[in-house]
């Protein structure tokens, strides 16, 4: 079994490794029931990153950064954030962690932002709390530096009512970020914006996480995100299914193109999950047949328990049988797709 380097040696600034969280409940007979909120899931952000998770509603994103904000404990697995280990770390250091290693803004402008102070002072609360810098001076020119990179030095003398809800969420950054942390979080930090307003916020966090270098992660269920990150992990019943990379290519004439490729996560032991579309086109259920080829996995719907004949062993190739059922074919290459994440 293949091993993961765990901890600061990762070299990554998230890590979730087979993370698993379990929720008791009970149910209206009074039995208590269990939802399994993340079902191993596996994630790894290098630092500098800016990545989006998008998902239903339910398939886990805000337990996910509950997790990675240490305000919840998982269930079972590993989960590594800033260089930190958030299942042993003891609650003093849990307070620490969340002081100085990550920064938050959630959904509701409303949880960002004390509503009795201005941008400029809840700024200045945020850095009070971690008392750097040093000096009334210092601190009030950092005020200013945060909210110009944020460009809301208009409302600094504004309370949160008397700003947008774009305007709010940008000060909420300025918030998040005010620590120096090494990893800013976001939960749906758009939830409550139109589209365009929702773009703004997100350029805003695409131009923090450029200049000041600080990893980032949104977790959203709007799939406009992908048009602001470079990666984006698709979310699906609490484990990470497939990733789309964007990047920018010169074609033939010298002229940019946006390209996004579309790829299956692959967990540690090899376990991947086939697209819902896929599934369905050639109706794979229960099991199917594999062949290794030289540069990719053949994957072809398996015969049911009751067909007269036996399965064929896994290492033998089914493109050499007489008639070739319909395949999935899972290359080492990747699948390109269109400028929305289509293919
Ligand atoms: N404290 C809790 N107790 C019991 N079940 C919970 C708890 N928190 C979350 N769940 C369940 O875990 C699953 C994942 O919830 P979560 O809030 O992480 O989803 P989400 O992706 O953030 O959804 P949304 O987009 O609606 O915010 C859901 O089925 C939810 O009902
Ligand atoms: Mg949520």
């Amino acid at each position: 079994m293949a091993t993961a380097v765990l901890g600061p040696d990762s070299g990554a600034d998230i890590l979730c490794v087979d993370l698993v969280r379990i929720f008791k409940v009970v149910a209206s007979g009074g039995q208590g029931v269990e939802v399994q909120a993340l079902q191993g899931l596996n994630l790894r952000i290098d630092p500098g990153e800016l990545v989006a998770v998008i998902g239903a509603s339910g398939s886990g994103k805000s337990t996910l950064l509950s997790i990675l904000s240490s305000l919840d404990q998982p269930t079972a697995g590993v989960a590594w954030v800033a260089g930190r280990d958030l299942l042993t770390m003891k609650e003093k250091e849990r307070v620490a962690f969340r002081r100085r290693s990550v920064g938050f803004v959630w959904q509701q402008t409303s949880r960002n932002l004390l509503p009795y102070l201005t941008a400029s002072e809840n700024v200045a609360a945020a850095l009070a709390i971690t008392g750097a810098p040093k000096g009334a001076a210092a601190r009030r020119a950092r005020v200013t530096e945060l909210l110009d990179l944020l460009e809301v030095s208009h409302c600094a003398e504004r309370r949160p009512a008397e700003m947008s809800g774009g305007e709010q969420q940008r000060v909420a950054i300025a918030v998040g970020i005010a620590n120096s942390p090494r990893v800013l979080l976001a939960d749906e930090p758009t939830g409550e914006l139109d589209d365009t307003t929702s773009a703004h916020v997100l350029e805003a966090m695409r131009s923090v996480n450029r200049e000041l270098g600080v990893t980032t992660l949104i977790v959203t269920h709007d799939p406009s995100v992908s048009e602001h990150v470079a990666r984006t992990v698709q979310i699906r019943d609490g484990r990470t299914s497939t990733e789309v990379l964007r990047s920018t290519r010169l074609d033939e004439h010298g002229a940019e193109q946006h390209v996004a490729e579309e790829y299956a996560v692959v967990d540690r032991v090899g376990r991947l999950q086939l697209p819902d579309e896929f599934v369905t086109a050639l109706d794979l259920h229960e099991r199917v047949r594999l062949a290794l080829e030289p540069d990719h996995v053949g994957v072809w719907p398996g015969r049911s328990a009751d067909a007269a004949s036996p399965a064929e062993p896994a290492h033998a190739s089914p493109r050499a049988a007489d008639s070739s059922p319909p395949q999935v074919d899972l290359s080492a290459d990747r699948r390109e797709t269109g400028e929305d994440g289509t293919s």
